[in-house]
Order: C-alpha cells, then structure tokens, then sequence
C-alpha cells in the first residue's frame, strides 16, 4: 500500500528543509510525495533560487498566497490549502520550521482529520511577541509527531503535555542540506564577485550580516543604530550584508545609504552563494534561527542580535553568542570576538545529514528514531 505524504513550504527557511526530505520519499518504495508551495514568498531571490540551487522538483501544487497582514496570510493560506486536502487526501502531512504557512497548512489538516508531522518542533524562545514562537507553539499543541532537533525541544515538549511517544529526536533536517551542497558551494564565484580576494587569491578575513527579524527591522530607530554601528565595525572587518526585503523597505523609508567603506549591502544571495560566504567568514552578525545552527556546524562564531534564542544548543556548543539588541552591545562583543584566535568548539548530537533518513523511518514505521538515551548526550 502506499503511504501519500504531503510536504507544505512556503518560505525561504523551508525549502532547505523539505529539500532532503523529499528527496528521501522519493528515493523510498511505497511512498508518493506530494509538494505543495504556498507562495508565501514568491521572489526568485527568496523562492526560485532555492528550488534551482537545492534542485527541488517543481511543486505540485503552488497556491500563490503572497504578503499580507499575518491574519491576511495565514488565512489566505488556509483557504487554498483545504481543496489540496480534500482533493489530495494524504495520509500525512509534513510540516517543517515555525512560519506562517507551517501553522496554517497544520490547522487545514488536522481539521480534515489528517495527522500532521512537525519537523523542527519543541524550539522555544519564550518570546510570545515573535511571530514564530505562536506558530511553533500552535503547531506543536496539534500535530501527531513531532521531530526535534536538540534536547531542549524534547524538554519543552514534554513539559507542554505532548506524549513521550510522539517525540522523535533526529536530528537537523537543515544540516541534511548544509552537507548535502557544501561541494557544491565551494564552486560558487561569490568571493570573487563581491571581490573578497586577496593578491594570491585567499579570502580575506570579512564578517556577514543578515537581520529581517520585525524587533530589529521595523523600527526605524533600532535599524538606524544598527546600520550606524555596523558601518563603524566594517572598518575593521569588511561587512557583507544580504538584505532582506523587509529590511529594505525599513532602509527605503529612512533613505540610508551605506558609506563607501567595509559594508556592502548587496541583494539577497541564493542557498549556494550563502553557504560559501558563510563557510569562509570570519563571522556571523544574525538575528535569523537557521543561520545560527549553519554556523554551528561550519564553526563559525556567530553573534545573534536577539535576546533570546529557540536554539540554545549552539549556544552551549560555543559558536553562538546572545548579544540582546542593544547596538553598542554589539560593538564590543564584535572587538571580543576579533580579539579571539582560531578555537574549537562542541559539534550538536546528531547533526550528522541523516535527519531526513529519520525521520522517513519513523514515518513509515520501520523503527523509532533515537531516544531519551541520545538526549542524554552531552553536545
Ligand atoms: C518570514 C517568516 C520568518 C522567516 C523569514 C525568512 C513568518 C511569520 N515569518 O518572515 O520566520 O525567518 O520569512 O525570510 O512566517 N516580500 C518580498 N518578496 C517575497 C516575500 C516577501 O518582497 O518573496 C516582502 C513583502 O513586502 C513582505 C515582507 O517581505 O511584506 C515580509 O515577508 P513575510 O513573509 O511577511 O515575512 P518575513 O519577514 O519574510
């Protein structure tokens, strides 16, 4: 018999993360993949990119939803979703990360009576102010299975009331796709193109930022001081900062514009020109989830622009430093961290680009992914 699994993504965090898992239903007897894109990004920059760079089949359904209020767009999603499931009836659907589109397509489901598979569940930031933590919290309350990622979640999980039984720690779906294309990324021309070579054709020591977060981007007054502190820490290290759009629209408003000097402000980059730029970084200035466990795995110290993070696990692995978002905070923890030479730091259990194979496990019943005794281990 076969098992019908539809796979929901609709924004840029999510299609590095339906990559590998798709790619492992395909790969299986017995299972028949069904990809849905909300469209709830929808730019080549922030979409297609990812579909070329990842070589994600099209999908099969593409509901277009586009931008809207978080009501608009949750609701958009939810609307064109449900005729997907009726017509589809899949046995599962498959849900990854904490945005919009993850809670809207969960709701659609499980109202239809069609259990929900999350897929980075049990983070938890504790900041209900962040879309995201709703999102993760919502899907988590209604979803059958859950696949975490780090201790932490398994923890939050269990305090929240969810059965130890539908808990399955497996590891990092995102990393799947981080060591699935790092080959792959060491041939992108991007050092090259943002002109980060020396004479002999080394990389020069440079930092990368990305901030889209609504805490940081939105208010005028808060993104100003950023910029003016970041335009002060690239003349010591040469900035690359890939702007999100949100950002833009905040930076369009205040009309700034970067100095000719260290900080280069350049549109957003597709997955392979990233991983690159980030694999040959001096350092990491985020206030994204994900970029926060790429740098984990490629070693690179990280400095989030956020109080809090749903993802302390590189935290306590040593790549991940809380710098709270106050700019001159950042200032000093940037000198701090310069200061530092080469050092290592701990490696997360079970990011090891099996996640994917995991989780297809559990989903089809062949054995129960790795347990209490994993969390256990120290990362
Ligand atoms: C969304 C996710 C966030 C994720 C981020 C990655 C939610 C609540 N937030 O935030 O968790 O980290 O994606 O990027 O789901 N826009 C474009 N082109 C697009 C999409 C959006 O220009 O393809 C513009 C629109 O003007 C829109 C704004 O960007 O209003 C923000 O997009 P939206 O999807 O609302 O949220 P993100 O900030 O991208």
């Amino acid at each position: 018999m076969t098992t019908k699994i539809l796979l929901v993504a609709g924004a840029r965090p999510n299609f590095m993360k339906v990559a590998p898992l798709l790619r492992e239903c395909e790969r299986r007897k017995g299972i028949r993949a069904i990809l849905v894109h909300t469209g709830q990004h929808y730019d080549d920059g922030l979409s297609d990119v990812f579909f070329r760079d990842l070589a994600i089949r099209p999908p099969d359904y593409e509901l277009k939803v586009g931008s809207g209020s978080h009501a608009e767009q949750t609701a958009e999603i939810m609307r064109r979703f449900e005729p997907v499931c009726t017509a589809e009836k899949p046995d599962i659907v498959v849900v990854v990360g904490d945005v919009n589109s993850t809670m809207a397509a969960s709701l659609v489901a499980v109202k239809l009576g069609i259990p929900v598979a999350h897929v980075e569940a049990g983070l938890r930031s504790f900041d209900r102010t962040m879309p995201e933590e709703i999102n993760r919290i919502v899907t988590d309350a209604i979803a059958s299975w859950h696949f975490t990622t780090e201790p932490s979640a398994n923890e939050n999980l269990l305090r929240e009331g969810i059965p130890d039984s539908q808990i399955h720690f497996v590891g990092n779906v995102m990393i799947d796709t981080l060591m699935a294309c790092r080959d792959q990324a060491e041939r992108s021309p991007i050092l090259d193109v943002l002109q980060l070579r020396n004479g002999s054709h080394e990389a020069i020591p440079y930092g990368v930022v990305t901030l889209h977060r609504p805490s940081n981007v939105d208010i005028p007054g808060q993104l100003l001081r950023l910029m003016e502190v970041l335009q002060q820490i690239a003349t010591e290290l040469p900035l690359i900062f890939p702007v999100h759009p949100r950002t833009a629209a905040t930076l369009q408003r205040l009309g700034w514009h970067a100095k000719p000097v260290g900080l280069q402000l350049v549109n957003p980059l597709g997955y392979l020109d990233f991983l690159k730029l980030t694999v040959h970084a001096r350092l990491m200035i985020t206030d994204s989830g994900g970029i926060q466990e790429e740098t984990t795995i490629l070693q690179v110290p990280c400095l989030t622009v956020r109080g809090t993070t749903e993802r302390p696990i590189t935290v306590q692995c040593g790549w991940n430093r809380l710098v709270g978002t106050n700019p001159d905070t950042l200032v000093t923890a940037c000198h701090e961290e310069l200061a530092k030479g080469a050092r290592r730091g701990q490696q997360p259990p079970l990011w090891d680009g099996k996640a994917s194979q995991r989780i297809l496990d559990v989903l089809t019943g062949e054995k129960s992914a790795e347990r209490v005794s994993t969390m256990d281990s120290e990362p």
